[in-house]
């Protein structure tokens, strides 16, 4: 059975009562910020290339007040975060330190333009941690859009900025050098649409994807193989290593032909790198257009080579991953068009696209199998859903 998504105002009141019981009062502002899925375009954004992520009805929420006192409390109420789950610190010296997942929150702080006064705050969210898809920049997202109702700091900046803001403090305090993709999408993502995102302009087109005949599946492998903190700057080192070879400014600029006639100034590995950079790049650009039109079949087949591709050339798929691909695409025959891994890889999500008819009987198959191999895999239904919001109390 697919998981029942916790609606947002269950989530805010849950905020608002641990707020109440450790800070005793009300809480005065409130932000939201969802996690998201990225249906193709993987590895890509940090080459300057095309993703096409959608939003996901799985939210961050954060509640709380401003204060005087120069030190900032916050809780988080996700058990999954490391431990303690409260946390103080003081505004005008943050340094990155323990608990990890308050980096992400002191990291935001620090981006911010203008003056950042102390605040009290509580965490809720029904993003899975860890899983790919992106907690770590819907929390980044919500606590910008709490702080900048805030007074004293300069909320009036260019809406890119504060994505690059969101996506620095990642950077800088969480210590990942990600591409701009999560912070995005969780920044602008809009009520049923996906966004093909230029991440070399920065610009993004909406692609609706409202249609009550299909729908998004998303599967929780349930495993994370600790390769995705040294894989992921590894890779992006190989494709900037690349692009210098191939006298481009970054992989989006290269071509096939130009691979071919490099090749033999590239090492093995790194021409497959290569090979996945291009040949996304030109999937995700085909497959957002075969979505406006309707091209399923199209788009399930993209998603298909994408995950071929990133588990044979660019090496960040795994086992279970895997495993969840083939068990969907035994369900061809029963409206399953398309399935792949989806995010930073080495465990955390596969995203499938169905016919919704068929979800029921798709998750017990998916669900039955991978059980057979030893594992539990959670499914979730996932409407596109709207991005980051102040949330009035
Ligand atoms: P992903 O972003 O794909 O979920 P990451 O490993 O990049 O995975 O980020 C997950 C980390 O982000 C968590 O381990 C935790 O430190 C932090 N985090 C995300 N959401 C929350 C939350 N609601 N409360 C506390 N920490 C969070
Ligand atoms: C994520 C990262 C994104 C993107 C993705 C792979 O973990 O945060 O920026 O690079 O991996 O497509």
């Amino acid at each position: 059975m697919a998981q029942k998504i916790q609606p947002v105002e269950k989530l805010l009141a849950e905020a608002c009562q641990a707020y109440e019981k450790r800070f005793k009062g009300k809480p005065k502002l409130a932000a939201r910020a969802p996690g998201r899925v990225n249906l193709i375009g993987e590895h890509t954004d940090y080459n300057g290339g095309f993703v096409f992520p959608m939003a996901l009805p799985m939210v961050t929420v954060i509640v709380g007040t401003p204060t005087t006192s120069g030190k900032c409390r916050i809780e988080t109420l996700s058990n999954s975060a490391d431990n303690p789950t409260y946390a103080e610190f003081h505004i005008a010296d943050l340094k990155k330190g323990a608990p990890k997942w308050c980096n992400y929150v002191k990291g935001v702080c620090a981006q911010m333009s203008g003056k950042v006064p102390s605040f009290d705050a509580v965490i809720v969210s029904s993003v899975p941690l860890g899983g790919g898809v992106s907690s770590s920049a819907a929390l980044e997202v919500a606590i910008y859009k709490f702080l900048e109702q805030m007074e004293g700091v300069t909320a009036d900046i260019p809406l890119i900025q504060k994505i690059l803001k969101c996506q620095k403090a990642e950077h800088e305090f969480a210590g990942m050098p990600c591409g701009i993709m999560d912070q995005y999408i969780s920044m602008t993502g809009r009520e049923g649409h996906a966004l093909l995102l230029d991440c070399r302009s920065e610009q993004g087109r909406l692609v609706p994807l409202t249609d009550p005949n299909v729908v998004v599946l998303l599967v929780n492998s349930n495993v994370k193989h600790e390769l995705t903190g040294s894989e992921y700057p590894l890779r992006k080192q190989q494709c900037q290593d690349a692009a210098k070879i191939l006298s481009v400014a970054s992989l989006r600029d290269a071509t096939e032909a130009a691979l071919e006639a490099k090749k033999s100034a590239l090492d093995e590995e790194t021409y497959r790198r290569v090979r996945h950079v291009i040949s996304e790049i030109k999937r995700t650009d085909e497959a957002a257009t075969a979505l406006e039109n309707g091209d399923y079949q199209t788009f399930g087949r993209l998603m298909v080579e994408s995950h071929n591709s990133l588990r044979d050339d660019y090496e960040v798929s795994c086992k279970e991953l895997d495993q969840l691909v083939e068990f969907a695409m035994q369900m061809k025959g029963e409206g399953v068009f398309g399935s792949r891994m989806t995010g930073g890889g080495f465990g955390g999500c596969t995203v499938t696209l169905l016919e919704t008819r068929s979800i029921e009987k798709v998750i017990e198959y998916i669900d039955t199998k991978y059980k057979a191999v030893g594992n539990k895999a959670t499914f979730f239904v996932c409407p596109p859903s709207e991005g980051a919001k102040k949330i009035t109390l």
